[in-house]
């Protein structure tokens, strides 16, 4: 099998990629479980653009700085901003239907998010995710060149490094076929990690199952540096209930006047912010987590009650409808909410076409660094980021030649047998989530984070050597990158002796004098 583009993940970026390229490229997407599933489907709140004509993109540039604190880089983040209302047409073109102003009928109505100085987050009600994912899918459908790969799990990328030939390059993917079991080899001259996240290192999170890293942890197998992984954002408000663990709460409640209270009522963000429910989420997460630990309480509650249900109906009728299931009548009783980790704000280093540093390996969305979102990412610029820097990397594909006729090793696994029990890889899953959630969560200590690696060293070695003594399957491969990933996470938290943006440590609780990202290089491995 042999592509000229192969896509590694169906989410925005994925999506966003393949419907760029040129239609005389083939293009393989290849996604865990199917194009409907993942992050970007999930994705409540909107994309961020200056779209209103009192806004600017100065001012959303601004924003996105100061929440970045000290680290975004103002040139690619000035690019990929500039190009927001470009992005939102193509959207718009490609049939996702934004909700509109209710009194003008023909403007659209613009959420207003934390660390925003304006209202500039434009929404497709309360699930806009999945409104332009079902879009995207639709035309893709339509596209001959396309192929889509659900069911297929990527193990790792074959570079002519690995295979001993000279200059590198990325040349394939090692992918495994998780209905058939069968590992096959795809070549390809161009190849997009494009995965997202990896917020499932953690207990609590508001991600689906498959943020499992897999971009991060196999760029970095290739041979790519890392910038920034310390940076993990905590969206301050996910559901708590026993029967939703990862449902998340939009930042567009409190948008709409939703205020945080205490068990006891009290609303406690005004004692920690002047923006109070406002104040940008690194500062919301940490003081719920506060609260939280001095009270000795499970959760708090957010209250959006002085709104109708009927303006409930219109603008959150998801969150009205889950909450309504669990027995919560959001127009009367206030939602209990806790932080869990939301985004991952590093990533593989790219720059914002997605190039890294590997000839042919592009990395894009979540998965990548490209220095839009610094120490700390504001709210919206996800989805951004996903259309502007997947349509960058298109637009580099497309004037790529074809670039390699190098015939690719299969996949040996004639040592390997059936592993006997699969009671290890459970085990370590949880094991690694929970210490991660204790030790290196919203409030981090060197003590904390030292324990956390020498746990991480061990089940590292555990879980090499079962994957050179067993077959393959989804869960190991997905435990062998959350372990990755998060060796990644706490080695570039030990480095960062400071506290700012995401990254808050109790030794050193001050922002250090320069601004400087935290980059793991290759030969660190
Ligand atoms: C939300 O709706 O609060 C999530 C939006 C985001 O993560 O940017």
């Amino acid at each position: 099998m042999h592509y000229d583009v192969l896509i590694v993940g169906s989410g925005l970026t994925g999506l966003t990629v393949a419907l760029n390229t040129v239609d005389s490229k083939s293009v393989g997407i290849v996604t865990k479980r199917s194009t409907e599933y993942g992050a970007s489907s999930w994705a409540q709140g909107g994309v961020a653009a200056a779209i209103d004509s009192e806004d600017t993109v100065e001012a959303h540039l601004n924003d996105t700085i100061t929440v970045g604190s000290g680290l975004t880089d103002p040139i690619v983040a000035k690019q990929i901003i500039d190009s927001g209302p470009a992005a939102i047409d193509w959207l718009i073109n490609n049939g996702v239907s934004f909700t509109k102003q209710p009194s003008t009928g023909n403007t659209y109505h613009l959420n207003q998010e934390g660390g925003h100085s304006h209202r500039r987050v434009i929404h497709s009600k309360d699930a806009t995710g999945k409104a332009i994912q079902e879009s995207l899918i639709k035309k893709i459908q339509n596209k001959s060149n396309i192929r889509i790969l659900d069911n297929h799990i990527a193990i790792d990328i074959i570079t002519a490094d690995k295979l001993g030939i000279e200059p590198n390059r990325a040349l394939g993917v090692y992918v495994l076929d998780t209905l058939t079991k069968r590992v096959t080899t795809i070549g390809a001259d161009n190849i997009v990690l494009a995965t997202g996240g990896a917020a499932k290192v953690y207990t609590y999170t508001t991600n689906p199952d498959t943020s499992t890293g897999d971009g991060i942890a196999m760029g970095w197998r290739a041979g790519c540096s890392v910038v920034n992984m310390e940076f993990i954002q905590f969206h301050p408000t996910c559901l708590f209930h026993p029967k939703a663990t990862s449902f998340l709460i939009s930042e567009a409640v409190r948008g709409e006047g939703g205020v945080l209270r205490l068990p006891t009522g009290e609303r406690f963000m005004d004692k920690h912010d002047k923006r109070a429910e406002l104040a940008p989420r690194d500062v919301v997460a940490r003081a719920i987590d506060y609260e939280m630990k001095k009270r000795g309480i499970q959760c708090v509650y957010l209250d959006i009650t002085h709104k109708s249900e009927s303006f409930l109906k219109t603008h959150f009728p998801t969150i009205l409808e889950k909450c309504r299931t669990l027995g919560i009548n959001i127009s009367k009783d206030p939602i209990p909410v806790v932080p869990a980790a939301h985004y991952t704000c590093g990533g593989i280093k790219a720059n914002a076409y997605g190039q890294t540093e590997i000839k042919g390996l592009y990395a894009a969305g979540e998965t990548a660094y490209s220095g839009l979102h610094g120490a700390n990412r504001l709210a919206s610029n996800s989805l951004l980021e996903c259309v502007v820097v997947g349509k960058n990397v298109a637009s580099r594909i497309n004037i790529e030649r074809k670039s390699h006729e190098i015939e690719l090793p299969e996949w040996d696994d004639s040592r390997v047998i059936d592993a006997d029990e699969a009671i290890v890889i459970t085990h370590n899953w949880q094991e690694l989530r929970k210490f991660m959630w204790d030790y290196v969560g919203i409030v981090r200590t060197d003590k904390r984070l030292g324990r956390a690696l020498n746990r991480i060293l061990l089940l590292k070695e555990e879980i090499r050597e079962y994957y050179s003594q067993f077959h393959v399957t989804p869960d190991l491969l997905e435990l062998r990158n959350l372990v990755q990933t998060s060796e990644l996470i706490v080695k570039s938290a030990s480095i960062r002796q400071e506290s700012r943006g995401l990254h808050f440590s109790l030794n050193y609780p001050n922002k250090g004098k320069q601004s400087l990202p935290t980059i793991l290089k290759p030969e660190y491995q």
